[in-house]
């Protein structure tokens, strides 16, 4: 199986939106990215493709700490069509987001998710690095892409107000 990741193109945005639609089983993740893309907040995004269909997508948005805009980044949501699940494709996914924080000289990134499979990218609890989301606990992780980025970081991580759709 031929997968190719690339950046969302004009177009993308309704199959994007189906591929976090059945593979949430609900509409709110897709209204996050519809909402990231409307308020110019969808610093990234990326798809993973499958014979020219979009299976997968991440997105990447802006997170403020402690009143310190833009000191990192959020990975999210993240899916794949149920149908392509347990193929490497959110693996994928992660890898090339990652990719493209240290092109985009990103220092630090934070996701919400689940432990087991975010700690496979080297994500730890961001509670390591001083850093918290509402009562997320363990699922708050955070990874440096920059060695570093963290320090002088603590306190309460702030998403984009699109993230409160979900
Ligand atoms: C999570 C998700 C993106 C993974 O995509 P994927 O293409 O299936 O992932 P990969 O094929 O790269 O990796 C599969 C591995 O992830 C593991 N995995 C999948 N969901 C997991 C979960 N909820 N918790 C822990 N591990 C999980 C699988 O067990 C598998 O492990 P293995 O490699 O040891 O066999 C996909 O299952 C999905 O879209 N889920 C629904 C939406 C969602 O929960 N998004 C993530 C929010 S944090």
């Amino acid at each position: 199986m031929k997968v190719l990741i690339r950046a969302e193109q004009p177009g993308d945005d309704e199959d994007i939106s189906e591929v976090h639609i059945r593979a949430f089983g609900r509409t709110a993740e897709a209204a996050v990215v519809e909402s990231l893309r409307g308020q110019g907040a969808l610093l990234a995004s990326l798809v993973a493709l499958v014979r020219d269909r979009i299976v997968g997508h991440v997105a990447l948005s802006p997170v403020e700490i402690s009143d310190s805009p833009r000191a990192a980044v959020a990975l999210g949501p993240l899916a794949v069509d149920p149908e392509h699940q347990g193929r490497g494709i959110g693996g994928m996914l992660v890898d090339a987001f990652l990719q493209h924080c240290r092109v985009r000289d990103e220092g630090l990134v934070v996701v919400l998710g689940y432990p087991d499979y975010y700690s496979r990218f080297g994500f730890t609890p961001a509670e390591r690095l001083g850093l918290h989301y509402r009562d997320a606990g363990v699922a708050f992780q955070a990874l440096e892409v920059r060695p570093g980025a963290a320090d002088g970081l603590s306190g309460e991580v702030r998403y984009h107000p699109a993230f409160e759709l979900a």
